[in-house]
């Protein structure tokens, strides 16, 4: 018998042998695995419920189903208490904001050939099995509505043995599909896919990185303005999630007239913050900058908005180019953005809100911003991967 003592970042329970990281267990739980590995749960948690999603015990989609939506929040909020107090720090945690069920508005689906058709799913825990996930509990209802279009799109572009993804984007005027598939494309395809596109109310067919068909712009709503992101962009998982981390960034740069967005992706925080500010946008895809461009031009009543493509990890703005700009925001990918934020430190702006999706490297950044005297009055954890164990932060910067 092993008792699970707590739990690892990744939601692997840790067991009273030393050794064991043991899934789908809870600190306190005492449980015994058998000699085949089969994991019994002899005395349960308080904290264990019944998984809302019937797919949960064989889908490898989801990880913490089996635990309280309070027990959750409290552990992902706990992995970035430990993050920040691990670099000395001790800022006042907001409550968190979770994204509601059937809410994750982009999934990577896999599709295999069958005997009658086609199949569409998730890969099951540990293993390249498929699971069909017709009452996913996770995406959003337009995702799991498009499950016949992924079907037939299956069928046309797997070849009999192997498996293609699926990546579906729910996006304004109908879903938005990146089909990754070693399958040639052909004259002969390209009219089917059309087909099947048109009969589906897809928005936009993308096949490897070739856009083949677009019936309707698939487009997202940044604050009311509409962009087209290219394929595969960046995306913020749940549109609670968007509105959760973009309420925090308003809030953190309320007065400030000049804003520069680093890291701004296709303008989720760039386009609603230039109703009442002007920024300027950084990014190292020009695609996403141009999706961005077009969007603001087409908006209404925007103040003015101007971009610029640049590595921010080989050639971070400089403090003098920052002296421009009252606040900046920040929302690097999971390396964190150790150069910017050294720069940052150095220059003489003011204000600085993060959005980060690492507490680690969140922490190492926020430790020198405050070394460099700013105060981190506040942080707030943001989980828009509902059941998984990946986290968001964002958090306010003010110079003493
Ligand atoms: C976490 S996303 C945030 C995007 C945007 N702020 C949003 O909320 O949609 C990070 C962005 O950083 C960009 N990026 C990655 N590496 C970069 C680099 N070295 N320099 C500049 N931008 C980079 C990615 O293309 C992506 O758009």
């Amino acid at each position: 018998m092993l008792i699970i003592e707590s739990l690892t970042h990744l939601g692997m329970g840790r067991a009273s042998d030393g050794q064991s990281l043991l899934p789908r267990v809870l600190p306190g739980e005492e449980v015994d695995v058998a000699q085949d590995g089969t994991l019994r749960i002899v005395t349960p948690s308080v904290d264990r419920v019944a998984a809302p999603c019937r797919h949960f015990k064989s889908c490898g989609g989801c990880a913490m189903q089996h635990a309280t939506d309070a027990f959750v929040a409290a552990w992902k909020q706990d992995i970035v208490v430990k993050a920040v107090h691990a670099r000395g720090l001790d800022p006042v945690f907001r409550e968190i904001a979770t994204s509601p069920a059937q809410s994750r508005r982009r999934a990577k689906f896999s599709g295999r050939r069958t005997k009658k058709g086609a199949m569409v799913g998730f890969h099951t825990r540990a293993s390249d099995n498929l699971v069909q996930v017709t009452d996913c509990q996770l995406v959003t209802p337009a995702l799991l509505a498009s499950f016949p279009a992924l079907e037939a799109l299956t069928v046309l572009a797997c070849s009999r043995k192997g498996e293609i993804d699926l990546t579906v984007t729910d996006a304004v005027l109908g879903p938005d599909v990146l089909i990754g598939t070693e399958k040639e494309l052909t004259p002969q395809l390209r009219v089917e896919l059309a087909s099947l596109a048109n009969q589906f109310g897809l928005s936009r067919l993308v096949w490897n990185d070739e856009p083949v068909v677009m019936m309707n712009p698939p487009m997202q709503d940044f604050g009311g303005t509409g962009v087209v992101p290219p394929p595969g962009a960046f995306l913020q998982a749940t549109k609670h999630g968007e509105a959760s981390l973009l309420a925090a960034v308003d809030e953190i740069t309320a007065g400030a007239a000049r804003i520069i967005d680093l890291f701004a992706g296709c303008g989720t925080f760039t386009l609603p913050l230039s109703k009442r500010a002007e920024v300027h946008a950084v990014e190292s895809e020009a695609a996403m900058l141009a999706a961005l461009d077009r969007g603001w031009r087409a908006g209404h009543q925007l103040r003015r908005v101007t971009t610029e493509t640049r590595d921010l990890f080989r050639r971070p703005l400089e403090a003098d180019e920052l002296r421009h700009f009252d606040a900046a925001v920040i929302d690097p990918p999971r390396a964190g953005a150790e150069a910017q934020i050294a720069n940052l430190a150095e220059s003489d702006i003011k204000t600085i809100a993060m959005v980060s999706c690492n507490p680690v490297t969140f922490a190492r950044d926020a430790r020198m911003l405050v070394d460099a005297g700013f105060v981190m009055p506040w942080v707030q954890v943001v989980d828009q991967f509902r059941w998984s164990p990946h986290v968001e932060v964002v958090a306010s910067f003010t110079r003493k």
